[in-house]
């Protein structure tokens, strides 16, 4: 509960670099996520190329926290899954763990959405050669905070919870 508790989305980063260790961490984290009827219609792209991280901060004004990060990882649609329907929402799982696997890493990182707008899934395959059964997800920023991690607002509200008994 801390872990989740203390996540916050971090768009600012420091030039030093993600360690190996931390990228596998985050990896095994995703691939961890629960998928409906366990299809794990994923894979990850790991971008540590800043030229491209730089283009990839042009798809859309919601990217420009990649302009100062070190790293991108990029979840992906595979095609043909069992369960399509489903493959966004087990997407999202797998995202979420990246992200509080990098708050467990004392990590930056924000989540960047792409999918399901079109104009994004575009211009991030004009910009990485991505085969075509795979289909940009979001982009995740990641790297050393530059800015505070503290999270000020706990956001539990009482009046959205309906309790039937
Ligand atoms: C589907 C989705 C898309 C998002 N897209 C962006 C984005 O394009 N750019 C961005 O800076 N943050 C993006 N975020 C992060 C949200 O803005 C952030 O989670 C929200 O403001 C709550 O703040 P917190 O993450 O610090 O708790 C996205 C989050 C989600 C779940």
């Amino acid at each position: 509960m801390s872990l989740i508790l203390s996540r916050k989305s971090i768009r600012k980063f420091t030039t030093e670099g993600v360690d190996q260790t931390s990228i596998d961490a985050m990896l095994t984290a995703a691939m961890q996520a629960p998928s409906a009827r366990n299809q794990q219609p994923w894979e990850f792209i790991v971008i540590k190329n800043k030229p491209m991280i730089d283009q990839l901060s042009e798809v859309s004004n919601g990217a420009k926290p990649l302009k100062s990060a070190p790293l991108a990882i990029m979840p992906v649609i595979k095609k043909d899954a069992p369960a399509p329907h489903m493959c966004p929402q087990d997407l999202a799982a797998a995202t979420q763990n990246i992200l509080l696997t990098a708050t467990e890493l004392n990590l930056g990182a924000v989540w960047i959405g792409v999918f399901p707008l079109e104009d994004r899934i575009q211009k991030v395959r004009e910009i990485i050669d991505l085969p075509s059964h795979l289909t940009p997800f979001c982009m995740i920023a990641i790297g050393h905070p530059d800015q505070s991690t503290e999270v000020t607002k706990l956001r539990y509200d009482a009046s959205r919870i309906t309790v039937v008994e």
